[in-house]
């Protein structure tokens, strides 16, 4: 315990003298989300690594948020405290196999979720989130839309569109793993329970849930809700943030194997280490980065 304090108040010295700034997704671990300036979904944290002033962002998330806050923001030092923190959905689609996608749908516009590498991103028109998908899709002129690399999310996006989704055949393992016999489970044991799930989830998850939301959205909802009882079909990551919340509100995984270890890969000693040694700096290469912003600058402009 004596320990943590000391690391804190290092990692606060630090932030200090490096002029730094801390942002954490909302699945990282409860003392990272603490010690955070912001944390949020993916959305959100763009959003506020565009903003910030400070000279260096620490990124408490996995490797492609970090890699889209050095696509937005070239002159702060863009910090990842473990490398190893990659998304395996990130990893399922790569350029150069979107490139041959791409000349078999040439009419089809290339929407690509931001779990997706800078290279990924380069070949796309458009990047989305989970909070935007749809209006990201119907916000694009083309009628045909290749969506990479999350087919369930592109499942979800093509039940709520008129435009025909090409889906690519990437998965969160996280979130794939909640099966319909969790939810079913789950609302036997909670029967007033609310069910929210992640659009990450599969079709027949989300077709038992009440309602689907972004991390962020889950937490604004819930806030907002009425109801006492939640059943969570999302990374675990996010109780922390709940409970903080909703004092009193009862939460209940629908899968108690919803844990993303490569959200978990930051502690504090790798954030304090992190701080301390520079490191681990993620830049994009410049030509690589141009276009992958315009595909970012272009979600940024969708109004939701
Ligand atoms: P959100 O953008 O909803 O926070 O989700 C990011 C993610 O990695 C979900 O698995
Ligand atoms: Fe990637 Fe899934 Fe982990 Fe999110 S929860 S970072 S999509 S593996």
């Amino acid at each position: 315990m004596q320990d943590m304090k000391k690391t804190i108040e290092r990692i606060n010295e630090l932030k200090g003298l490096h002029n730094a700034v801390i942002l954490a997704h909302n699945y990282e671990r409860g003392e990272i989300q603490d010690i955070a300036d912001f944390t949020g979904d993916s959305l959100g944290l763009s959003q506020q690594a565009m903003q910030q002033e400070a000279d260096v962002i620490v990124f408490c998330g996995v490797h492609f948020m970090a890699e889209s806050a050095a696509i937005l923001s070239p002159h702060k030092t863009v910090l990842l405290p473990e490398l190893y923190a990659g998304c395996p959905m990130a990893s399922m689609v790569t350029a150069s196999a979107l490139r041959k996608e791409k000349k078999k749908h040439p009419h089809a516009a290339v929407v690509c979720y931001v779990n997706s590498t800078a290279e990924v991103k380069a070949e796309s028109d458009i990047c989305c989130t989970s909070a935007n998908a749809v209006e990201v899709v119907n916000s694009l002129e083309e009628e045909e839309v290749l969506f990479v690399p999350d087919r369930n999310l592109a499942d979800y996006v093509a039940c709520n569109t008129s435009k025909r989704i090409i889906p690519w055949s990437g998965y969160c393992p996280t979130h794939n793993q909640i099966l319909v016999s969790d939810i079913i489970g789950a609302k036997e044991e909670h029967p007033g329970a609310e069910v929210l799930s992640h659009p990450e989830c599969r079709r027949e998850v989300l077709e038992l849930s009440d309602r689907v939301f972004s991390t962020t959205g889950m937490l604004d909802h819930v806030s907002r809700s009425p109801a006492e009882e939640f059943i969570i079909a999302t990374e675990k990551g996010i109780l922390h943030k709940l409970e903080q919340d909703n004092p009193g509100k009862r939460f209940y995984f629908a899968s108690e194997f919803a844990v993303c270890p490569e959200m978990k890969a930051i502690d504090i000693e790798a954030l304090m280490f992190s701080l301390e040694r520079r490191q681990h700096v993620i830049s994009v290469p410049e030509d690589i980065r141009v276009k992958a912003r315009r595909a970012l600058d272009r979600m940024l402009a969708v109004k939701r």
